[in-house]
Parts: structure tokens; sequence; C-alpha cells
């Protein structure tokens, strides 16, 4: 193992060259794999370079497109990043199947956001909880100036509560900021809120009479937003008559269907180990657009799954319901998105994503992640209650495999004949393909 020092102020060039001492130092590979994947245009490059430390090269990922999503009555193209085969199809599937029957309802149920300030104070909690009243238009009149022009563009803060928190932890308490902050993730506004209100809280209380001799029994923890959102939610479905679902593969009945995926829905709700896979399949759909508009994945999963267990058990996202004549499958979701700063304004094809959907305010996208969650759990499960999963992810594991084997298009045509009747495995497709060697 190598060690190195003042690694982040070397060059890009010295950093490539000292990397070349740890992989093989005899070898050019690294530095021409490295550098075919530079952008030609050197600013462009830089832009790049800069959203990151240590950068060495770009690392692309697919970038494709859903159509024909219907939602609310308009229709959408959806941008989505991925790299798993089967997603943008599925997505697709999905879309099209309720272009057909009406397509996707979304509604808005909430925008709020939340942060803390955490503290520990040993001293009475009431005595703390009759000074921050005090203290608290204090407190939000320290904060204007970080909010002005937040509150021009329609948010702000919207609350500001103390919390005690000492039946978790011994002294400890948190101030809860509640923001609202438009079309921004927010991140930076509400942390740069907290951090204002933390530094003025003791200062403040100091000043009290009563108080004074209280202050040294705080010590301030830290401050940070909360990417728990269950306040910043969305609820999509889609609907239609049970007849109307259709007839799916091996001549399967929508009464069979309606009633196979209602149960794999129950079985999502009841059982972890399914109710992850299930719930991984909303994400492989919600991930890809908030990848492509340059959102924060991390954050949207960490959510989704504390959302997902909110009532004690890891449950499923999505629900149906069905009755002898309709069935209904929605989702309710937070999601905590924006769609003007960070990443929006600066990424050339984040900028190109919001072009494909028109610009969309941060509450249109909320809307359009969780329609797309929504169409790729809809395939997802339509393929593991009808022909199993295998059939279509197969037949794009067997591209990626044909291309990893550098197949020409003509043994890719004979391959794709050849496997419509037969297991794809990484041998199967190797013997068949050494059959032309
Ligand atoms: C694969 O990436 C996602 C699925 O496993 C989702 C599911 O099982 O519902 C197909």
């Amino acid at each position: 193992m190598k060690i190195v020092k003042g690694f982040s102020k070397m060059s890009k060039m010295q950093k490539i060259d000292w990397l070349k001492t740890v992989v093989d130092p005899s070898s050019t590979h690294l530095i021409d794999r490295l550098s075919s994947y530079w952008l030609n245009d050197s600013d462009e490059q830089k832009k790049f370079d800069d959203f990151s430390e240590n950068t060495l090269t770009n690392f692309n990922l697919p970038f494709g497109i859903a159509p024909n999503f219907l939602i609310n009555q308009k229709i959408y193209t959806v941008p989505m990043v991925i790299e798993e085969s089967s997603v943008v199809a599925a997505a697709s599937l999905g879309a099209k199947f309720w272009l057909e029957r009406g397509g996707f309802q979304s509604k808005i149920l909430g925008t709020q956001k939340v942060g803390h300030v955490h503290f520990i104070y040993t001293g009475q909690p009431e005595t703390l909880r009759l000074a921050f009243d005090q203290i608290k238009p204090y407190l939000l009149e320290a904060i204007e100036p970080l909010v002005v022009n937040m509150k021009k563009r329609g948010g702000g803060i919207k609350d500001l509560r103390l919390i005690d928190q000492t039946h978790k932890l011994d002294h400890y308490f948190q101030l809860e900021v509640t923001a609202q902050t438009c079309d921004a993730m927010g991140a930076n506004f509400i942390n740069s809120v907290l951090e204002e209100i933390a530094r003025v809280f003791k200062n403040l209380l100091s000043h009290l009479e009563s108080f004074r001799h209280e202050v040294d029994k705080i010590t301030i923890m830290m401050s940070i937003l909360s990417n728990f959102t269950p306040q910043c939610l969305v609820e999509s479905s889609v609907e239609c008559k049970v007849s109307d679902l259709g007839t799916f593969a091996d001549g399967m009945s929508a009464e069979t269907f309606a009633f196979k995926f209602k149960t794999a829905l129950e079985i999502a709700r009841v059982d972890v180990s399914r109710a992850v896979t299930h719930n991984k399949g909303i994400m492989n759909g919600m991930d890809a657009v908030v990848l492509a508009t340059g959102n924060d994945f991390r954050a949207i999963e960490a959510c989704a799954h504390a959302y997902a267990a909110k009532d004690g058990q890891y449950r499923s996202l999505s629900t149906v319901e069905l009755t002898s004549s309709t069935f209904r499958f929605s989702i309710k979701v937070p999601l905590a998105l924006g769609t003007v700063g960070g990443l929006t304004s600066l990424h050339p094809l984040v900028k190109t994503s919001m072009s494909i959907l028109h610009y969309p305010s941060a509450e249109e996208l909320m809307k359009i992640v969780s329609c797309v969650g929504l169409a790729q759990n809809f395939s997802a499960v339509r393929s593991l209650v009808t022909t199993g999963i295998q059939k279509g992810h197969m037949k794009l594991h067997l591209l990626n495999i044909l291309n990893q084997m550098e197949a020409t298009p003509e043994q890719v045509e004979d391959a794709k004949k050849y496997f419509s009747d037969k297991i794809v495995s990484y041998k199967s497709v190797r013997d068949f393909m050494s059959g032309y060697r």
C-alpha cells in the first residue's frame, strides 16, 4: 500500500503519474484509458473536474429517455441516467401501459423540510423552554438577512421550535427549523440558517437574567438539515377497471393478474426481504431521473427507505387497492428535489434534462419522479407475477455479454435468434460465440 502526502495539491497529471506507480509503473495503459474520457473542450472539462476533488477523468453512464409519461393530463418525455439494463425499457413499458388507461395522477401533499441544531443542556427542561420562548423572536431576527431572498421567492422559515429529546438521550434537545425552499433543494440555505442560529443561541440566552447562570450548561453539538423529509411528500397513482388491464402472457386473465399483483404487494408490505427488493425496483426508476436532473440520489434513497420503515417495520412504498371492478396502484414517497441551484445550472446534460422536461418546478419534478418509480414498480411486479423477470432481463443481458465479447452486428442478430428460447448465461454465450471462432 502506498501512502502519499499533499496529493490534493498535485496537478491532474501528477496525480495520474502517482496512481501509475500504484497500478503498474511500466504501463501506459492507465493514462491512455483515463485521458480517453476527457472532453475535447478543456474549459468544459475543467467544469467537470471542479465538481469534485482529486478528479482524474469522467465516468460515463448511459443517458436515455422514457417517452409517453402521461401525468395529470400532460405528456412528458423523461430523461434517465442508469447503468442497469431493462430499467429504461421497463419505465417506458409502464408509461405506455398507463398512457392507454388514463395515465398517472399525482399530487403534492407537502413541501416542508427541516433541520436541527442538536445540543445538550444539563439543566431543567422547563427553564430552557421559558428562556427559548423569550429569545425566539431574536433568533428569527438574527437569521432574517439569510432568509430575505428565499422569502421574495415565496419560501422562508415556517417554524422554529425547541424539541425536548431527553426521553431518547439524557439532556438532548433540538432547535428545529422548518423551511420552505421553493424550487431549490435547499440544503445550503437550511444549513446556513441553522449555523447562524447555533452561533447566536447562547449569546442571546446569556442576556436573559433568568438564564445567565444556565448558559454554561449548554453544549452545541452540531447544526445540519435532516434528509428525512416526510413533510415533503408526493402521492401518485394509476387506476383502471380490472377488465381493462387486458390479458397477459400464457392467456392469464385480468382478474388473475390483479389478484397476483395485489398479493405481491401484500407480500412486500409484510415481508422485509421482499419489501427491500420491491422498493429497490422503485428506486431504479426514481434514482435514474434524480441523477439525470442533477439531484442528490443518496438523500433521496436515505429518505425513501426511512419513510418505508416509518411505522417500525420496513414496508413497500407502493400499495394496491383492488375491488371487484377497480384496480388502483399508488405510491406515497418523500422527495426533496430541486430544479434550481446546485448541478442544475452547471452540468450541461442536467440542463438538457431540464429542457427535455420543459423546465419543471421542484413540485412538478416530484410528481414526475414518483410516477417513474410507480411505472417501474408496475413493470417489475407485472413481469414477476407473469413471465418472470429473467425473460426481459436476459435479452438485454445477452446484448451486454455480446458487446463484451465484441460480437459483430451479424453475430448479435444470430445470437438473438438462437437464445430466443434458451437460457442466457456467460458460458452459454461464450459457447455460442466459440462456434464462430
Ligand atoms: C431489479 O433491479 C429490480 C427488481 O428486482 C425489482 C423487484 O423485484 O420488484 C426486478
